[in-house]
């Protein structure tokens, strides 16, 4: 079988070091599907990707067909099947939002404009790079002859997250849990939301009535621990660790392209795709929704009801995201 062509940027960075050793075993891609990597940093990463790669030698990993590093875009891209856009400028102090969203245009412009010129025809793109949804958007807008619903930005992490605070509150194994949606952004106005989960095939809705003492006591506890918990959960690592997610973010962009590339049968998932106004989100915004794939990339699951609390929080989520967006066609980006 031919070599896959994966490109990570930001590879020299924290969730890169968790990311290149996942692909290159055939976490993501499967044990007989040899990878290609290439590595895209900018310079003063470039010793970061390569005492990986050198690493990655180390391992003799028997799909690993090669590695490349770069800090020319071009060259990373060139035929590239697959690409993972980690690296992204992080908030400092006294950044506004708005030199955030500038300085990531700066980044993911570019990276969409060369991923146009010279990816391969059947490119797929996920973004891991904050603010994940926008910087997708962006990229997406730089790659005019790339189809934009090959761009998804990642909220993988969040589902996961959303499923195992669930179990822990069940008490049940985490591959007990079916349904869960994320709604939105990458961002604490997130919605996860358990409306349509199961639990061993029984609405979770119930079994938290049953284990919290009601269904009111199941909405507080869903209101007032779970949303915030899942929707924070990034600054709570943060707080913790002293700096970002990063091995659980990297296994969360292994599962997203995992699922993606294998199916995901006829669960969901969810991911920030590109909207055409289901769920009544504006055409064009990249915000998380209920996904399934069937091998040829992320559809959105529709027909879900949402009720008017859900409806609310998703609104609310959608509208940072055109805040977002809007903040971008300001800057004159895209
Ligand atoms: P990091 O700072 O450890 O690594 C980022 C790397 O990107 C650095 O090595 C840097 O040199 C490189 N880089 C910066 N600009 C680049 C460019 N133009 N081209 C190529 N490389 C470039 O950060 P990290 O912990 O690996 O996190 C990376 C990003 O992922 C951050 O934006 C973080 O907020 C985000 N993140 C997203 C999720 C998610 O679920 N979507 C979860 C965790 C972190
Ligand atoms: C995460 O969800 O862990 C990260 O996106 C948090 C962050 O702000 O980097």
């Amino acid at each position: 079988m031919d070599a896959t062509t994966v490109t990570v940027t930001g590879a020299g960075g924290q969730i890169g070091y968790s990311l290149l050793f996942r692909i290159a075993s055939g976490d993501m891609l499967g044990a007989d599907r040899p990878v290609r990597l290439r590595l895209l940093e900018i310079p003063q990463g470039l010793k970061g990707a390569e005492g990986a790669a050198l690493e990655l030698q180390d391992c003799a990993f028997p799909l690993l067909a090669g590695v490349e590093i770069t800090d020319d875009a071009r060259v990373a891209f060139d035929g590239a099947n697959l690409a993972l856009l980690v690296g992204a400028r992080p908030r400092t102090a006294g950044m506004e939002r708005a030199d955030l969203l500038a300085a990531n245009a700066g980044i993911f412009g570019p990276q969409g404009a060369a991923l146009n010129d010279v990816a391969a025809d059947d490119i797929r793109v996920a973004v891991v790079g904050n603010p994940a949804n926008t910087n997708a958007l962006i990229a997406a807008a730089s790659a005019p002859d790339i189809p934009g619903d090959r761009f998804a930005a990642l909220t993988r992490l969040d589902h996961d997250r959303a499923v195992a605070q669930l179990a822990a509150a069940l008490d049940v194994p985490v591959a007990h849990l079916r349904g869960v949606v994320v709604w939105g952004n990458h961002s604490a106005t997130q919605f996860p939301d358990v409306a349509h989960a199961t639990v061993d095939g029984r609405p979770v809705l119930d079994a938290l009535a049953d284990r919290l003492g009601g269904a009111d006591a199941a909405t507080t506890w869903l209101d007032e621990e779970f949303v915030p918990r899942v929707a924070k959960r990034g600054a709570e690592i943060i707080a913790v660790r002293g700096s970002s997610s990063a091995a659980s973010a990297a296994n969360a962009a292994i599962s997203h392209v995992r699922d993606l590339v294998h199916r995901t049968g006829d669960a969901w998932t969810s991911a920030a795709v590109l909207s055409h106004g289901e769920y009544g989100v504006p055409d064009g915004l990249y915000s998380s929704a209920p996904v399934s794939s069937d091998g040829t990339g992320y559809r959105i699951v529709e027909g879900l009801e949402l009720d008017d609390r859900g409806r609310a929080r998703l609104d609310a989520s959608v509208a940072e995201l055109v805040a977002e967006r809007d903040a971008v066609h300001a800057l004159g980006v895209i």
